[in-house]
C-alpha cells in the first residue's frame, strides 16, 4: 500500500464494534485523500488525490454503470482494481434542479472511471520511482 502525502485513514475509538478502515495490499492512496466509517478499498484500487469516502458516499462505476453504497450490513466497498476520481453530480431535487429559479447544485460524486490497466500501473509506478 502507498499512502500519499495528507492522507487521512479514519479510525475506530469508539463505539466498541465499529469497523475499522480497510486498505488492501497494492492500494495506491491519493494525497490529500480521506478514507473512513469503516470503508473497505479492495487489493489495487487506485484512489486519486483528493478522492473522499465515507460510509454515506455513493460511488459512481463508469465502466459497470452502477452505483456502489454501503448498506445496513456492510460498508461502503471499493472493489479491487479500481481508479477512483472525485467528480460530482447534478443534485436532482428541490432547489438543486437546473430550471429557472433553482440553484443548479452539485454535490461531490467520486467516480470509477476505469479500472487499473498497464497505464495505470505506469501513473503509480513513476510515483514510487519520484520519490
Ligand atoms: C488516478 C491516477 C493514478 C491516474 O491513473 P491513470 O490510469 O493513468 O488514469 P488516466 O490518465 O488513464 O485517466 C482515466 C480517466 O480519468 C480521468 N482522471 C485521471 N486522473 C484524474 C484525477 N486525478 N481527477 C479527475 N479525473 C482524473 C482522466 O481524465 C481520464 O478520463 P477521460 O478518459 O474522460 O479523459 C492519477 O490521476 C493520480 O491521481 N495519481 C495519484 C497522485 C498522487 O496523489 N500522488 C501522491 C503525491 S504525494
Amino acid at each position: 500500500m502507498h499512502l500519499s502525502a495528507a492522507a487521512q485513514i479514519g479510525g475506530v475509538l469508539e463505539p466498541i464494534n465499529a469497523s475499522p478502515v480497510v486498505i488492501e495490499d497494492d492500494v495506491l492512496v491519493g494525497g490529500n485523500t480521506g478514507v473512513y466509517e469503516g470503508t473497505i478499498v479492495r487489493k489495487g484500487a487506485v484512489l486519486a488525490a483528493g478522492t473522499i469516502l465515507t460510509r454515506g458516499t455513493p460511488v459512481y462505476d463508469l465502466v459497470h454503470g452502477v452505483v456502489i453504497r454501503a448498506s445496513e450490513e456492510l460498508p461502503l466497498i471499493i472493489p479491487e482494481n479500481a481508479v477512483v476520481v472525485p467528480g460530482s453530480r447534478a443534485v436532482g431535487k428541490g432547489k438543486g434542479h437546473a430550471n429557472a429559479d433553482a440553484w443548479g447544485l452539485s454535490l461531490y460524486a467520486p467516480v470509477i472511471v476505469k479500472y487499473r490497466d498497464d497505464k495505470t500501473s505506469l501513473s503509480t509506478a513513476l510515483e514510487d520511482l519520484l520519490r
